[in-house]
């Protein structure tokens, strides 16, 4: 039996077909563009969501393995936080608001002074922050009222999926809790927060547990794809979650990051619980318990950026750079980057941040920045682990995923900065092999998320750090810092 695993990222869709062993039969990624129509605003069109989801799914099922098992579920994860918006005709009533749009400020200042942050925390577990979605309904309350008054349901980007191939309207905890509209602790849609949104409950999709089954696949999209007998489709989690699922990161003690286009410290927790002034996210996990992470809002992409905006044309650009960057030695001979190319989320909560390179030189190559890029985004990780370890979790060995996680020179920056052993998975498909493995733990190929990621996860490859690279990281990191700490208020003149 195979289970299938959609995951609506930021750049691409990603489809991916496991059988009961979570060997990976077929996967496809179909890339589609992300609009910045004003600085610091991010859309896109959920129709491309939908257009890349259908071609990476008739992809995958044109494979004769695929297509000899056959479908029995789809689990579905995507990037976080983003605004859909329907009309009662379940018409796309403006584009997609994106994770790292940077527009609320306004808006988080009016919920936080409104409601107040002791009870901010109480009703959600978290603050109010520029990329989560009650602000950005509130946003468009305030520039778009007649489109506001339209609104008959609010989805998240993986759910516009769901909706399309069943007609629900459904969504997951995990994937909920960065709503700012959830109540995180008891799992379920926060009343007060809809009140003060003035948005009626029914405008949110019904909330599941994450291997929940929330319906089937239509008959007629049944036919347009080509699937065969009843395709469950199980809630799925956030990107997040999906990819600690992948990643075996369900116990507490163990930690993930993730180097995609955003940069994510991941620690699962047995019970809620809220760090002190929330530097870092209190969310649902997928497996029935919470967990807690910190945020970079560019961190894989700050290489794309060199790569597309920089290096427009280069042959082969990942490899020419990142083995240039392999020759230089550990700290970029003191040239420094910074990575808030979209503002920066933990553990500034700054949208004015900006990135920069600092301490250029004439001697300085494009060698040095590449690989200053590779440590600023490292130096910005590290920052969040540093509180997660502040809080007495245990950080012994880290697991990497996400499309940076394929560079080994960069899992080795990570390696010497986190001073951590550093391990890869076999998960490299990321968020969407976690969220076909919660397809196939809502099916009943197992009896729980935990059993289902003792028997698939797994180590490929480690990463030792090097003690004298450990100490002259140590001390790069605390210039890191100082650096954001000296620039922040000149960050607002340049807005
Ligand atoms: C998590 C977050 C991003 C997005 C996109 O809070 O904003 O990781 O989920 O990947």
């Amino acid at each position: 039996m195979n289970f299938i695993g959609i995951d609506v990222g930021t750049s691409a869709a990603k489809v991916i077909v496991i059988d009961e062993t979570g060997k990976v039969l077929a996967s496809s990624s179909q890339e589609y563009p992300v609009h910045y129509p004003h600085v610091g605003w991010a859309e896109q069109d959920p129709e491309d969501w939908w257009r890349g989801g259908k071609a990476g799914i008739v992809d995958v099922l044109a494979n004769p393995l695929v297509k000899k098992g056959g479908v029995r579920a789809i689990g579905l994860t995507g990037q976080m936080h983003g605004l859909v918006a329907l009309d009662s005709a379940n018409r796309v009533l403006l584009p997609a608001i994106l994770w790292n749009d940077q527009r609320t400020q306004a808006e988080c200042d009016e919920i936080t002074e409104t409601i107040g942050q002791d009870k901010l925390t109480e009703c959600t577990g978290n603050k109010a922050l520029t990329g989560f979605t009650a602000p950005k309904i509130l946003w468009v309350k305030k520039n778009h009222p007649k489109l506001f008054k339209r609104i008959a349901h609010i989805l998240l980007p993986k759910d516009y999926i769901r909706f399309r191939l069943s007609g629900d309207f459904a969504t997951d905890v995990s994937d909920a809790s960065g709503t700012l509209m959830f109540d995180v602790k008891n799992r379920k849609w926060s009343s007060e927060m809809s009140d003060l949104l003035e948005l009626p409950v029914e405008a949110l999709p019904k909330c599941y547990e994450s291997s929940e089954v929330t319906g089937v696949v239509s008959e007629s999209v049944k036919s347009e794809l080509g699937l065969k007998g009843e395709v469950l489709i199980v809630a799925g989690a956030s990107d997040q979650a999906a990819g600690a699922v992948g990643t075996g990161t369900v116990e507490p003690g163990t930690v993930s990051v993730s180097l995609g286009t955003s940069g994510v410290v991941f620690a699962p927790q047995e019970h809620y619980a809220v760090d002190s002034n929330n530097r870092l996210h209190a969310f649902c996990h997928a497996n029935g318990k919470w967990h807690t992470m910190g945020v970079m809002l560019s961190a894989a992409s700050c290489l794309k950026w060199w790569i597309d905006n920089v290096h427009f044309g280069l042959p082969n650009p990942y490899y020419t750079l990142l083995s240039e960057a392999d020759d230089v030695p550990a700290g970029s001979r003191g040239l420094f980057f910074l990575p808030y190319l979209m503002g920066e989320r933990t553990p500034h909560s700054d949208p004015n941040a900006r990135g920069g390179f600092i301490g250029l030189t004439m001697s300085h190559t494009r060698a040095e920045m590449t690989r200053a890029i590779l440590e600023g985004v490292a130096y910005g990780l590290n920052d969040s682990l540093q509180i997660i370890r502040e809080l007495g979790i245990p950080v012994d060995h880290v697991r990497v995923t996400g499309g940076g996680a394929k560079s080994r020179l960069w899992r080795s920056i990570l390696a010497d900065v986190f001073g951590t052993l550093i391990n890869s998975s076999r998960s490299s498909e990321g968020p969407a092999f976690g969220a076909a493995v919660l397809a196939a733990v809502g099916s009943g190929e197992f009896s729980s998320v935990y059993s289902a990621c003792r028997e698939l996860s797994e180590t490929t490859e480690t990463n030792q750090p090097n003690p004298e690279n450990v100490k002259r990281y140590r001390e790069g990191h605390s210039t890191f810092q100082g650096l954001y700490a000296d620039l922040k208020e000149r960050f607002r003149e340049l807005v």
